[in-house]
């Protein structure tokens, strides 16, 4: 296919969606007398079934948003003013909003605009569509759209002091990805057409407002009694799933002079020492795949609500209070947050159908930074930790869920969030690394970040990529990849190789020994061992087990709990995992420590999957979850309330 100076042709984009050339929204123009000047062009947005954007009309180009946060009525209100452009003669742009109050539309001379919004569908909420005289060639323009968000918009959670660490202030923040933004900004909300942005945003003085850019104001400024205002702007393009805001009491700790944390006070020199290794980690990703674009790489630990563990929002990473263990045990979490820097805001999943190239590609880079800080051995466990994890999804999804590629027709993206694309996506780069060799994969994956900087990426076009700069014509390499089977077939193909962690060998003998031989947990050399090995042992499952029958009796889940002291445990990742096997057994006497965790966090990865086993085991299960889940839903954000809804249904 053809590509010149690195840009990949918007003609070859048409074709590799199916070949519908004729089809509108490919590529930054639709001029097809122009083909030849086309053809240069860089791809600029891509068609989206998750958006109702009709971007080959006319396009957003920019978002300024000027906004109040209002804690009594929970409510963002203002304006966002987009800088448009469109084909000539088009007179009309269509946005995507969810559950907004839209109060006017305006042009930049303050005139009224026509607008109206269609009929809403619960995922994608609906079109905004706002009309104007036509475009003439070459013209940008600017729309001010004056709007609320509503309380229950399901991008943002506002916090009441209690639900805060430090208790007396109050606090909110955002969650965009995948569809959410368009809860509070109306804006074309798809990965594939990106935007700049700036934002001020007015809020109470006793409380700091961060977002996902640079921070122009240090200290904020006056606007109005009691009220500050902070400005922001993101001058490199980005998906709007990227964009995010938090308001509250922060306080920030450096790290070094280009990283560093923010938290609320209480948690701050705790957050600061668990992340520290976050400044080398932005030095070693550098080297191996080139320079952070971003400038500075912070982190937001969040209250515990956060439904992730973390979120990539550019320049400033969200994440889970619940990585801070106390050993920084869990840090993994932060190189997979900053190799998004790369694989993700650099180089975006064009459309939640090619998610894989967000994440398998972040999973692997990810592994790759956490082998230069902390060795061959760790990142070994790490991946073996996530090959065992990706086996139980391949054993319980669809066969057609198992592909790379996925098929989200009439669904919510979510529903693709899966360790296929996680794990299943870097084993299929760590299978490509072996088989050409770690050197020859750097510089691909290297230049691919380069060649592909700011654009949305299809599948098809990665495999146009790799085909063109890695395989270059070697028919017996291409054959040895199985690249159609990996991305387009369910399962595994042939030429997978799972990893072999040797620090693991001995951690599964013990774990046959308890679990199979029944032997006592005093045999367990528990104390020895780093959190991986402590996972890998939790996660042990007798071979071919389904089902919910027990295999465990009372009196081994007991020693087991007092031998390690699993009441006590801290780290996030080992109580779940605790609990997972207690409640799969109805252990009673694990039900206060799962209560106390499902009331003090909300991270979806956690709570969803705790409720549902809870849900498996009859009137035990749910005579525990209902009550439990009525006490704690008021705390999680609508992203695990949304998941967790559909389990246990809404109290
Ligand atoms: N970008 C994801 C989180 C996400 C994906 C949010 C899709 C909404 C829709 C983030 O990078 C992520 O993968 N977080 C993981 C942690 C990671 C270490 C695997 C999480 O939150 O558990
Ligand atoms: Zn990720």
């Amino acid at each position: 296919m053809i590509r010149r100076l690195g840009l990949i042709s918007t003609l070859a984009l048409a074709t590799a969606l199916g070949g519908c050339a004729a089809m509108p929204g490919l590529g930054s123009r639709s001029d097809t007398a122009a083909v030849s000047a086309a053809a240069l062009a860089p791809v600029d947005y891509v068609r989206d079934i998750h958006s109702f954007a009709r971007p080959e009309i006319a396009r957003v180009r920019h978002v300024a948003l000027d906004l109040t946060a209002d804690f009594a009525t929970k409510t963002l209100s203002g304006t966002a003013a987009l800088d448009i452009t469109a084909e000539p003669g088009a007179d009309e742009i269509v946005l995507d909003v969810r559950n907004l109050d839209i109060q006017d539309v305006r042009d930049a001379a303050g005139a009224p605009l026509q607008y109206e919004t269609g009929s809403v569908d619960p995922i994608l909420g609906q079109p905004l569509t706002v009309r104007f005289p036509a475009f003439a060639p070459g013209e940008q323009r600017r729309i001010v759209i004056r709007y609320a968000t509503r309380p229950d918009a399901a991008a943002l959670q506002w916090l009441t002091p209690a639900q805060t660490a430090g208790g007396r202030q109050p606090y909110m923040f955002s969650q965009g990805q995948a569809v959410l933004t368009r809860t509070w900004v109306p804006t074309q909300d798809s990965p594939g057409i990106r935007q700049t942005w700036d934002a001020r945003i007015v809020a109470p003085s006793d409380l700091k407002v961060v977002m996902s850019a640079e921070g122009l104001t240090a200290s904020g400024e006056p606007a109005g009694p009691g009220m500050t205002a902070w400005r922001f702007r993101m001058t490199n393009p980005v998906p709007p799933y990227l964009i995010a805001i938090a308001v509250g009491d922060v306080a920030f700790a450096a790290i070094d002079e280009r990283t560093g944390v923010w938290s609320e006070p209480s948690m701050l020199a705790g957050a600061r020492a668990e992340l520290v290794s976050t400044a080398q980690m932005v030095d070693v990703a550098e080297r191996l795949y080139g320079p952070y674009r971003w400038g500075r790489y912070d982190i937001l630990v969040l209250p515990p609500s956060f439904p992730f563990g973390g979120m990539e929002n550019p320049r400033l990473t969200f994440a889970t209070p619940t990585i801070i263990a106390g050993d920084q045990s869990l840090v993994s979490l932060v190189a997979h947050e900053l190799a998004h820097s790369w694989s993700g805001n650099l180089v975006t999943n064009a459309t939640w159908a090619d998610f894989w190239l967000n994440e398998g590609f972040t999973v692997y880079f990810e592994n790759r930074i956490m082998e230069a800080l902390y060795g061959q051995e760790r990142a070994l466990m790490l991946q073996s930790l996530g090959w065992g994890d990706l086996q139980s999804t391949l054993a319980d999804l669809p066969p057609a869920d198992t592909r790379l590629k996925l098929d989200l027709t009439g669904r919510d993206p979510d529903d693709g969030l899966t360790d296929v694309a996680y794990e299943k996506g870097a084993a299929f780069l760590r299978t490509i690394e072996r088989t050409v060799g770690r050197e020859r994969f750097d510089v691909w994956l290297k230049g691919y970040f380069e060649r592909n900087a700011f654009r949305p990426m299809t599948t098809e076009l990665f495999l146009e990529d790799i085909r063109t700069d890695l395989v270059a014509g070697d028919a017996a390499l291409e054959s040895q990849l199985m690249m159609d089977a990996w991305i387009y077939q369910p399962g595994m193909p042939s030429n997978w190789q799972p990893p072999v962690s040797n620090a693991f060998v001995p951690v599964d003998a013990a774990a046959r020994g308890f679990f199979a031989d029944k032997r006592p947990a005093s045999t367990i050399p528990w104390a020895g061992w780093s959190t991986q090995e402590r996972q890998r042992f939790l996660a042990w499952r007798p071979e071919g087990r389904t089902g919910t029958a027990d295999w465990l009796t009372d009196a081994q889940l007991a020693d087991l709990e007092a031998t390690l002291n699993l009441r006590q445990e801290g780290n996030a990742e080992l109580v779940f995992a605790w609990l997972q096997i207690a409640v799969q057994h109805r252990f009673q006497p694990a039900v206060p420590t799962l209560e106390h965790f499902l009331t003090t966090m909300g991270r979806r990865k956690f709570v969803l999957p705790l409720f549902t086993s809870l849900w498996a085991e009859g009137d035990w299960g749910r005579s525990i979850a209902t009550p439990l889940y009525a006490r704690a839903r008021p705390g999680y954000h609508p992203v695990t309330t949304g998941s967790v809804d559909a389990v246990v249904g809404r109290p």
